[in-house]
């Protein structure tokens, strides 16, 4: 165990504590982000059980009454101008669904279900543990606190995954539609060009993007042609009142996310557990296998076997979306039938084997990609949090060789690179925002796996 990695790791999520939740980042993003509050979850859960279970309570306490659990739940104390698109851009009032606290219109990838399955793993280790130093403290306290928890948060999870099942997946394909890149957690990746190139902004009310003040140098982050794009997007949907029918019929960019479906599948997996564990009724479960097996099947069938990866489908377009992104690996988080096949892909010199990386783990977008930039945010740099996501699949699959070494190599890049958001993937330079909480987040976990 790296002791110093730790407890710089440790203080991170301290730092970024706001009591309660965590800052996403300490000035870049000061708000709770829906994924990226599961993660930092995963890492709390190694420091403090209680701590990691009212993380995810403060975020589901900013659910809808459809069941969506909006990406950004906003901090009302936080100045109005730390942060924008504020509230009032997106103006939620307008939607029936929406709760009374301030939050975004849209969603992120539901790592939920998987954050909550990992506490209750951490927490029954912790307890079943002969001696030795216990870090969590009251390790049976915690295993009853979990269990009350998911008593408590199981039908608000449900109701979520039922959301995606059906009103952002009306046709029952088993992949989920998105109405905006922001949805995906990989906002500028590729995926996202060619249905961007599209979207015509229309009379854009006026607006100053904070983002790139926080930052060393606005390449890294998405440009002003893309930003006005995404607040388009904001306003259409705004105008929709946020009523799934609506946009499904009208607006201009929509996506059959292949990593978000898969996210849902693995997601949907650790919610049947959950069920067993708390004893939920039997139809719950069916339900829940039933959207975890279409799911997969769906997204096995994203597979494209001359780009090895699984690919995105432009609903407006009605094509698949051709590019070499990390989203490709879809079918490992999915756990389908085409395991060999991406595992191939993975360890090829367009991802992993790329003699050029500093480290091997996966660039956000292959350089092998047309549209590969090094330094600007998903459309290069590696992210940790998504190399925790590809090496937690890795191990679910039994892939136990590839999975140590990713852990290996991701270890390696976050004691060179700190807990940076992202990283460049060919030299190590750490970008966006430093102390990024999921990134110090994984990096407990992994040490935690050690
Ligand atoms: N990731 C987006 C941002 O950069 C919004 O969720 O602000």
């Amino acid at each position: 165990m790296d002791e110093r990695l730790w407890s710089a790791a440790a203080a991170v999520l301290a730092g970024n504590d706001a009591g309660g939740w965590t800052r996403a980042a300490p000035h870049l993003y000061p708000h709770q982000w829906s994924w990226d509050s599961a993660f930092v979850a995963v890492g709390w859960a190694h420091l403090s059980v209680p701590r990691a279970l009212t993380e995810l309570r403060s975020l589901f306490a900013g659910q809808w009454a459809n069941g969506m659990v909006s990406h950004i739940v906003y901090d009302p104390a936080a100045a109005a101008e730390s942060y924008f698109p504020d509230p009032a851009r997106w103006g939620t009032g307008v939607a029936a669904a929406a709760p009374d606290r301030p939050t975004s219109g849209i969603c992120q990838p539901p790592v939920h279900a998987l954050a909550l399955a990992h506490l209750a793993e951490v927490a029954d280790r912790a307890a079943t543990r002969p001696a030795g130093p216990d870090r969590t403290g009251g390790a049976r306290d915690d295993v009853d606190r979990v269990d009350a928890a998911l008593v408590e948060l199981y039908p608000k999870v449900l109701a979520w995954h039922r959301y995606l099942a059906t009103e952002r997946d009306p046709q029952g394909s088993g992949l989920v539609s998105i109405y905006h890149p922001w949805e995906s957690g990989t906002d500028n990746s590729p995926r996202f060009d060619a249905a961007l190139a599209r979207v015509e902004v229309g009379d854009l009310p006026p607006y100053r993007r904070r983002d790139t003040g926080h930052v060393a140098d606005p390449a890294q982050r998405p440009s002003d042609a893309e930003y006005d794009r995404y607040l388009w997007l904001v306003e259409l949907l705004r105008r929709a009142g946020y009523a799934d029918d609506r946009i499904a019929a009208t607006h201009p960019l929509v996506l059959k996310d292949v990593l978000f479906s898969a996210i849902l599948v693995a997601a949907n997996d650790a919610l049947g557990r959950i069920a067993a564990r708390i004893g939920a009724p039997a139809a719950d479960r069916a339900v829940i296998a039933g959207w975890r097996d279409r799911g997969r099947a769906a997204v096995d069938a994203c597979y494209d076997p001359r780009l090895r990866l699984c690919l995105d489908r432009d609903v407006r377009a009605g094509t698949p979306v051709r590019c070499r992104t990390v989203a490709g690996f879809a079918g490992l988080v999915a756990g389908g039938e085409r395991r060999s096949e991406l595992l191939a892909e993975l360890a090829s010199a367009r991802f992993l084997g790329d003699a050029r990386l500093r480290w091997p783990v996966p660039p956000s977008t292959s350089p092998a990609d047309p549209a590969f930039r090094p330094r600007t945010y998903w459309r290069g740099p590696s992210w940790p949090v998504l190399g925790w996501l590809l090496w937690r699949s890795l191990g679910s699959l039994g892939e136990h060789t590839a999975a140590a070494a990713l852990r290996a190599a991701s270890l390696e890049q976050v004691s060179t690179a700190g807990f940076a958001e992202y990283v460049e993937p060919f030299t190590g330079e750490p970008l966006g925002s430093p102390d990024q909480s999921w990134t110090a987040a994984v990096t407990l976990d992994w040490l935690a796996a050690g």
